[in-house]
């Protein structure tokens, strides 16, 4: 695969990423928000950078840091559920953070990234998306910022696959099961070690014909 970005390194799973791509001999850029955070990111094998995705200053300084670096593959991985709440008890100023983090950020780092990995070969930029983003798949109503933001992130993803597609990138949204970490809680059926096996092979067999795709961890595809 080359060198791999992976914002949100910290903990969870950007950081099994992480932990994987250098197991198997990878170069990794990770990104954390805390000087504390770094410790566990490096301890792995891999670089770390902070980064606030939220924030223009923030990731302008990465790139700056960056310099002209080739990448080969981003993963947008950072991400948020926000507060559980109801309709009835809904802030709206919450679901446009969680709709900032999970959805505007992406398009900001994958754009502020775009000549990295216009130097890089692979040229594969993935989202990290979440089947509560499937319109077709909500059976169940409420989770509304995550819902959303999930979903404006699966078409961010796709435009960007159409835009890029004559430079031979390859855009993928991924949706990671339920996995056990800091926000699937531990009930959830999949450790991270799994998770991040199946979405790396699903990384690593795409193409360019499956750029704009919607897959699940296990390489099926997900109805929008
Ligand atoms: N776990 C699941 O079951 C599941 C299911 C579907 C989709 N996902 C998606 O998978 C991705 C990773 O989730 P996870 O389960 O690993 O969650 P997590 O354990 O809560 O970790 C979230 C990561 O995102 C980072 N992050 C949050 N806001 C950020 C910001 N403004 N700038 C930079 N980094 C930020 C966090 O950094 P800090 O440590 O600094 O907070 C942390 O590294 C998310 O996009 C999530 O929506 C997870």
């Amino acid at each position: 695969m080359g060198t791999t970005f992976i914002t949100g390194a910290g903990r969870g799973l950007g950081l099994e990423f992480a932990r994987q791509l250098c197991d198997q001999g990878e170069t990794v850029i990770g990104t954390v928000r805390k000087e504390s955070a770094r410790g566990e990111l490096e301890a792995v094998g891999a670089r770390a950078l902070i980064c606030d995705v939220d924030d223009e200053q923030s990731v302008q300084a990465c790139v700056a840091e960056l310099g002209g670096e080739a990448l080969d593959c981003l993963i947008n991985n950072a991400g948020v559920y926000g507060k559980r709440q109801s309709l009835g008890e809904l802030d709206t100023e919450e679901v446009e953070r969680v709709f900032r983090i999970n959805a505007v950020a992406p398009l900001r780092v994958s754009r502020a990234f775009l000549p990295n990995l216009e130097a890089g070969k692979a040229r594969k930029v993935i989202q990290i998306t979440s089947k509560m983003g499937s319109i077709d798949d909500n059976t169940s109503g409420g989770s509304y910022a995550y819902r959303m933001s999930k979903a404006a992130l699966n078409m961010m993803n796709r435009s960007l696959s159409h835009d890029l597609a004559g430079r031979g990138f390859t855009c993928l949204v991924l949706h990671p099961g339920w996995v056990q970490t800091d926000m699937g809680g531990k009930n959830a059926p999949l450790t991270p070690e799994q998770s991040i096996a199946g979405m790396l092979k699903v990384i690593d067999q795409s193409t360019q014909s499956d750029s704009g795709s919607f897959f699940l961890h296990s390489g099926d595809r997900i109805p929008w």
